[in-house]
């Protein structure tokens, strides 16, 4: 913690760290805070669209995968976003290996927070509060910025918040698109999660209404991908050869499509698609890829896109956003865009960095739970690997 100007802080109560379940700020130290910051009176300024100059100012810090992630925002206004990702170090091993990526974390952190700092051009004690992602995730890489936080936290006197993952997914459309509108409908998909959310508040309310029963969409790309013999991760390669290709060329299934429910299952088209190449190398017949990536890629999307219309139709929100490293594909984008426009829904999908895990999107959640006056997490802060979505803010 050296590269922490200390200034004005009070002093710290080494004895007590990590072993008390001690609200922020400690009582009885002299703290910019001496209740949750959202009892400070936020400025008057009009809120005409997009970002806001002012507004808290919040540090997120994003552990839970491959990418050490750390952003400030304030407000609604990003000022930095700094990630390091140790995907190079995963991809011969077609997925993330837990134990790598938590070491990686380790050592990115401090530099990955030190840019974020220099980038924003504001000092540690300036924040006005720490936010982390708490769950779900990689247990031992979520502990390594929860341990982050907790120092930081508690070596500036700042409160602290843990975060739901899935939550700061939503929460960074507002850096782009300004507020979001209650409620809104959420589809989260990266390698690691496909949900469909309602989202009546993402501060405090947000309702899981279905998600994957096995794979997740990313994963289902990833998996593709090996079988056509391209890199890890798979997404951005299935994309590129999709453009050359025919989406119709051939019908794979599309799982759960009619079933009355918003889950989804993508183990079924991955395992399609892996037979029908086999038959065709089986035949010696050469293997068309771009017809194979278009095809499975616009399986994919259909399915996402109709579902996640029709869950606005029920639920009658007229404002989708989508998030999760998937939402950079170009067919899902496309697909979504009109489909929303004939049913009458506002699209919101934040540009591709801002849709893959970042540091930003759990400052933008923290600067809104700040906003609206949630207390803060306690230094007990568990990192919880299965965190439901239910819970935006780990007490
Ligand atoms: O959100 P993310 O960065 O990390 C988590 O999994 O939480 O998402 C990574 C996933 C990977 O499975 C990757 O293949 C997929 O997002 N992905 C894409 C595209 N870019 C990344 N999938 C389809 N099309 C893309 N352009
Ligand atoms: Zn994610």
């Amino acid at each position: 913690m050296t590269t922490v100007p200390r200034g004005d802080d009070p002093p710290v109560e080494h004895s007590n760290f990590a072993l008390e379940a001690k609200q922020f700020p400690p009582r009885n130290a002299k703290l910019e805070y001496s209740s949750p910051p959202a009892a400070r009176p936020m400025a008057k300024t009009a809120i005409v669209s997009g970002a806001r100059a002012d507004g808290p100012l919040v540090l997120g810090i994003e552990t839970s995968c491959d990418e050490t992630g750390v952003g400030i925002v304030r407000g609604r206004e990003l000022l930095a976003d700094e990630v390091a990702s140790s995907m190079d170090q995963h991809a011969r091993f077609g997925g993330v290996v837990p134990e790598v990526a938590s070491r990686a974390h380790l050592e990115a952190m401090v530099p990955v927070l030190e840019g974020a700092f220099a980038k924003a051009g504001v000092r540690p004690s300036d924040i006005d509060a720490v936010a982390v992602t708490a769950g779900p995730g990689l247990a031992g890489a979520l502990m390594v910025g929860v341990a982050a936080a907790k120092a930081y936290a508690y070596a500036l006197g700042k409160p602290i918040y843990g975060v739901n993952h899935l939550a700061a997914h939503v929460a960074v459309d507002q850096l782009e698109h300004g507020p979001l509108p209650a409620p809104c409908m959420a589809l989260l998909v990266s390698g690691g999660h496909s949900s469909l959310l309602l989202v009546p508040d993402v501060t405090g309310e947000v309702r899981p209404l279905g998600a994957t029963i096995d794979d997740a969409a990313g994963e289902a790309y990833d998996k593709v991908a090996r079988v056509l013999g391209m890199p890890f991760p798979g997404g951005p390669p299935i994309d590129r050869a999709a453009r050359e290709g025919a989406p119709d060329a051939i019908r794979f299934p599309r799982a759960k499509l009619h079933d009355g429910t918003f889950d989804f299952s993508f183990a079924g088209l991955k395992t399609a698609v892996a037979r029908w190449v086999e038959a065709r190398q089986d035949a010696g017949e050469p293997v068309p890829v771009a017809d194979v990536a278009a095809s499975f890629q616009e399986a994919v999307a259909d399915v996402l896109t109709r579902k996640a219309v029709a869950a606005c139709r029920e639920y009658g929100v007229t404002d989708l956003v989508i998030g999760g490293g998937v939402a950079a594909n170009s067919r899902l984008r496309a697909l979504a865009a009109a489909r929303c426009e004939s049913a009458g829904i506002r699209l919101r999908v934040p540009r591709p960095g801002l849709c893959t895990d970042n540091g930003a999107m759990v400052a933008a959640l923290g600067a809104s739970v700040v906003a609206a006056g949630r207390p803060p997490s306690t230094l007990a802060l568990p990192a919880d690997s299965s965190l439901p979505i239910t819970e935006v803010l780990v007490p």
